[in-house]
């Protein structure tokens, strides 16, 4: 014990030491106290990496990071920062009164990986020693005032992901290469070229582009590019979004744009583009198609246009479209916007009987259209058609532009609303603060109509899931006025709200600042990316001459003497174990609760195996390293599961019974009596057992992914998309219906739940560990009386109250296991009621939705899957009508949910959503 405090006390006493800031930093801080105003005021002292200056990070008395978002540091970058040799990462976004131009100094911080200066107000030219930055990663340099050419040394950054120098005045060409200078076409690293709204003029390089480059956003809008599109951007098949629109781009589009099978987004909008209109048929993701004003040849309406089966938006104004509008464009189920307006379409307008259900705006203005058949026209969708020899003879309410209405902003979270004093806010959750405020910009949503609450109920979500992964000090968020700008960028206003007090603290706004300024937080690919700017922020929790937390000495010794201790407990604790752990081993030996099995196979009674093989202990030691710690790879209360290795290097779990337990042994014995009777795909299966001188060893096949648990809480890095999800619920419903209604007796399987899922490198689900499962006697009753075990949270309350086992206390934990997949997170099934009774419309329940499915890949039968769930997980079997769902396809509930029905519906559900 002696040695380890001792080596505890000199960690602590060179913990002191190394407190002491490097004195050039120090000098650096200084210098930038005495240059900037509106430095936070805790900047006091004369050791910055030990006093925990705001907003300053150090590593062994160097500093690393500088991160002041939102301060409202005011002055200028000057020279001396560039001496800080070990910095990081330098973010001074959203400080409106930064400005002056960027020292040409900057290509000294050599170990820069992040420079991000978003929203500030600088000017002038990006250095062209900026190209020095060998190390830099992400570089946002957007909405400032930079102005000249882009810097071609950018080109030489050859680890850069991010590059984003948007909303400036650069002018110029875009630089490429040319065996002399560098330029953006040697950056095959990056993911995103974010150059909009700039004064960018010349052609765009064939050169730019190849088919080694990984872009995956081209931002080139709304600036003075001229010439033709390069068909060498048909060779970079990464790309998702491509926005050239709001240039002076002519010619024909090259017509390899097609192979860009990935494109989700792809504005071409207001150029001079001539020639035939693109086909675009390969494109089969494309959701959000804008081609217009270009003066492309005359042409019909093209048939490809109705095979794009994602397609939410269509905008071709002014396209020279002549003919009839098909009337199975409108039958493509993703459709919320067509705007065919100003062109010479004619003949009698036919939306069809089976067009799309979230159809929002057809404006066909300005066309030469003479009827509308509007024979079952819904409602709710706007039909504008002034302009049209239609409108001249009779006033169809068609013929009067309308424009819907709507608005947005976050609903309270079950509290009563206040009325806050002076400049406070009221939080979602009814509590006055400051928030934090500001503008998320998207600048290429897959979707157009924004009227439709899921979306910003998602975003919500996701942020704050976001913000609780990254541990931000925030109570709730809030988002309203969702609208589009001129540039067809989606704008949210975004309220941050602080956790515990009413106002942020420094630290805080900054770290929540660099969340959204470095792209920490990623909503679905279904908005498109997106950049933060943000209001500055006046009510800091500190105000400006508030005393500095006094040097740490006293805290040091404390911490010191807590330390010791809690070694010491460790240490007592340890010994314990070791104590513990012997003793139980000599008592296990001396029992054999194995024995009853031995006995039967000796009499022939044993079960039979069929495929497993009997191994040795012998064997299984050597493929477990001697059952080794770190072999191990899971435990519960029957033993501990280790990671085995066959000598033909096959993986094997080997699930070993802990000695010392009853309980272990009978749950072993259970499971090997029932998994040999039973096979089943969606069954793990069984490989072989050892039992030798009372130990008691399983070894099962090797299911790759793990468990379906460890996927959801993205333990295991396997993000699973809605489509999966189905398929998981599927299969688990598959192997709980054979051993429900197959197995002979049946299985009912007593604890299920997400951890007891596993799932083989295809992503099918595998109902595991049947320790506590019971078989149940046809012939007699269908109930048995047992004492309630499972898992807390999946046990049917039912069966808790009565001691009754039906086979419904599975379907019940079965509910509980998809509400987990719809929501990521562990039982939840109160909240989800309270908030499904409250609002019929399930827009609610969007709001627990786990964010990692995304919008993206569309949610279908949504609805209906939290309807079978809930019914699932009905407290009694009684009927419960008004939990019926839609009227397509009525789930009927007059009947005991039991798993050949669930499988039924969750079939249906599959079904819907690859033929929606
Ligand atoms: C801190 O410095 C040590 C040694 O110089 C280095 O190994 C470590 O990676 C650094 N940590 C960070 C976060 O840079
Ligand atoms: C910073 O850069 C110098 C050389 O420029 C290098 O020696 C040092 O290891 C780098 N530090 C870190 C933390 O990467
Ligand atoms: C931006 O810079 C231009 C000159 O390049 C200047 O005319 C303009 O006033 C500046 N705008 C702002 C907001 O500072
Ligand atoms: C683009 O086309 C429009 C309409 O055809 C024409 O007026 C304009 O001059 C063209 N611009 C250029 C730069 O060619
Ligand atoms: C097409 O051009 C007109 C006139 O310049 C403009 O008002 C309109 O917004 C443009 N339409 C689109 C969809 O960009
Ligand atoms: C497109 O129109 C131009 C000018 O009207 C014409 O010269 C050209 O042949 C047309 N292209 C095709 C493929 O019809
Ligand atoms: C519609 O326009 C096309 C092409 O301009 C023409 O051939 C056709 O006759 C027109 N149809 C009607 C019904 O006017």
């Amino acid at each position: 014990m002696g040695p380890r405090i001792q080596v505890f006390l000199l960690l602590v006493y060179m913990q002191c030491i190394a407190a002491k800031t490097d004195d050039e930093d120090l000098a650096v801080l200084n210098s930038l106290k005495d240059t900037w105003d509106n430095i936070p005021p805790r900047w006091v002292g004369s050791d910055p990496c030990g006093d925990n200056w705001e907003g300053i990070g150090c590593n062994n008395s160097r500093v690393i990071s500088i991160i002041l978002t939102s301060m409202g540091v005011a002055g200028t970058l000057s020279t001396d920062l560039t001496i800080l040799s070990e910095l990081q990462i330098l973010d001074l976004s959203y400080n409106e009164d930064l400005r002056g131009s960027l020292p040409s100094s900057i290509g000294d911080l050599k170990n820069l990986t992040s420079l991000i200066l978003v929203g500030c107000s600088f000017s002038g030219q990006i250095p062209d020693s900026i190209g020095s930055l060998q190390q830099l990663v992400f570089l946002s340099l957007n909405s400032n005032n930079f102005s000249g050419e882009i810097p071609p040394s950018i080109g030489r950054l050859s680890k850069l992901y991010w590059l984003d120098l948007a909303d400036n005045q650069l002018t110029g060409p875009i630089p490429v290469s040319d065996g002399i200078s560098s330029g953006l076409d040697m950056l095959v690293q990056t993911k995103h070229f974010h150059l909009e709204h700039n004064l960018l003029s010349g052609t765009i390089p064939n050169k730019l582009f190849s088919s080694n480059m990984e872009l995956i956003h081209v931002f080139f809008e709304d600036n003075k590019l001229t010439g033709i599109i390069p068909s060498t951007l048909g060779l970079v098949l990464t790309l998702r979004v491509v926005r050239f629109d709001r240039n002076i781009l002519s010619g024909s589009v090259p017509s390899n744009l097609d192979d860009l099978a990935r494109v989700k987004t792809l504005f071409l909008s207001n150029n001079n583009l001539t020639g035939l209109m693109p086909d675009l048929t390969g494109m089969n993701l494309l959701s959000y198609l804008d081609l217009s004003n270009n003066t492309f040849n005359a042409s019909d309406v093209p048939s490809w246009f109705s095979t794009l089966q994602s397609l939410t938006t269509l905008m071709m104004v002014n396209t020279q479209l002549q003919g009839v509008v098909p009337s199975d464009l409108f039958s493509l189920s993703r459709l919320q916007t067509l705007v065919l307006k100003s062109n010479q379409l004619n003949g009698t307008l036919d939306i069809g009987t089976s067009y799309s259900s979230q159809l929002e705006l057809v404006d066909l203005q300005n066309n030469f259209i003479i009827d509308f058949t509007e024979r079952g026209a819904p409602d709710n969708v706007d039909f504008i058609l002034a302009g049209n020899p239609m409108c001249r003879s009779e006033l169809n309410s068609s013929c009067m532009a309308r424009g819907k209405t709507f608005n947005y902003s976050t609903a309270l979270k079950n509290c009563q609303p206040i009325s806050c004093n002076s400049d406070q806010i009221s939080s979602p959750r009814c509590k006055c603060a400051y928030p934090y405020t500001g503008t998320l910009s998207f600048r290429a949503p897959t979707f157009s109509y924004l009227g439709n609450s899921s979306y910003y109920v998602y975003l919500e979500a996701s942020l704050m899931q976001s913000f609780d992964l990254n541990q931000l000090p925030v109570d709730s968020v809030s988002l309203h006025n969702p609208r589009k700008n001129s540039l067809e960028y989606l704008e949210v206003s975004l309220q941050v709200f602080p956790a515990s007090e009413e106002r942020f603290n420094r630290t805080g706004i900054s770290r929540i600042g660099f969340a959204l300024s470095n792209q920490t937080y990623k909503p679905s690919e279904i908005f498109g990316p997106y950049v933060f700017i943000a209001h500055p922020y006046q009510n800091f929790s500190e105000s400006n001459n508030s005393e500095s937390s006094k040097p740490t000495s006293i805290g040091i010794i404390i911490g010191a003497a807590v330390g010791g201790f809690v070694i010491l407990i460790l240490l007592l604790i340890a010994g314990a174990y070791v104590y513990h752990r012997k003793r139980s081993a000599e008592i296990a030996n001396q029992q054999n609760p194995f024995v009853h099995l031995e006995m039967n196979r000796s009499n022939g009674g044993i079960p039979d195996l069929k495929e497993a093989r009997r191994f040795s202990f012998q064997e299984l030691s050597e493929y477990t390293n001697n059952f080794s710690e770190a072999n191990i790879i899971g435990s519960g209360g029957y033993g501990k599961v280790y990671k085995g290795t066959l000598p033909t290097g096959q993986l094997i779990p080997i699930k070993r019974a802990e000695q010392e337990s009853a309980q272990g042994s009978l749950e072993f014995k259970t499971e090997i009596e029932l998994l040999s009777r039973v096979h089943h795909k969606n069954i793990v299966s069984l490989l072989g057992f050892c039992f030798e001188e009372g130990k008691q060893i399983l070894i099962y096949k090797y299911i790759p992914k793990g468990s379906l648990k460890d996927s959801l809480s993205g333990k295991s890095g396997i993000t699973l998309d809605w489509i999966t999800r189905l398929k998981i619920a599927l299969g688990a419903a598959r192997g709980l219906a054979y051993l429900h209604e197959f197995a002979n007796p049946p299985i009912i399987h007593r604890d299920v739940k997400s951890a007891n899922i596993l799932l083989d490198e295809r992503l099918n689900a595998k109902v595991a560990d049947f320790g506590i499962s019971k078989p149940v006697d046809n012939t007699r009753k269908s109930h048995i009386t047992t004492q309630v075990k499972g898992t807390p949270g999946y046990v049917d309350p039912e069966y808790y109250r009565t001691d009754l086992l039906t086979k419904k206390s599975d379907v019940y934990s079965f509910g509980v296991l998809m509400l987990e997949l719809l929501t990521g997170r562990a039982p939840i099934k109160r909240e989800i009621k309270v908030a499904k009774d409250k609002d019929k419309d399930l827009y609610n329940l969007y709001e627990f939705l786990d964010p990692t499915i995304g919008l993206d890949t569309t949610i279908e039968g949504f609805e209906k899957f939290v309807d079978v769930a809930m019914r699932c997980v009905e407290e009694s079997g009684e009927i419960l009508n008004h939990l019926c769902c839609t009227k397509e396809a009525p789930i009927n509930f007059n009947q005991t949910i039991e798993f050949p029905s669930i499988l039924g519906y969750v079939q249906v559900l599959m079904f819907s959503f690859f033929n929606p």
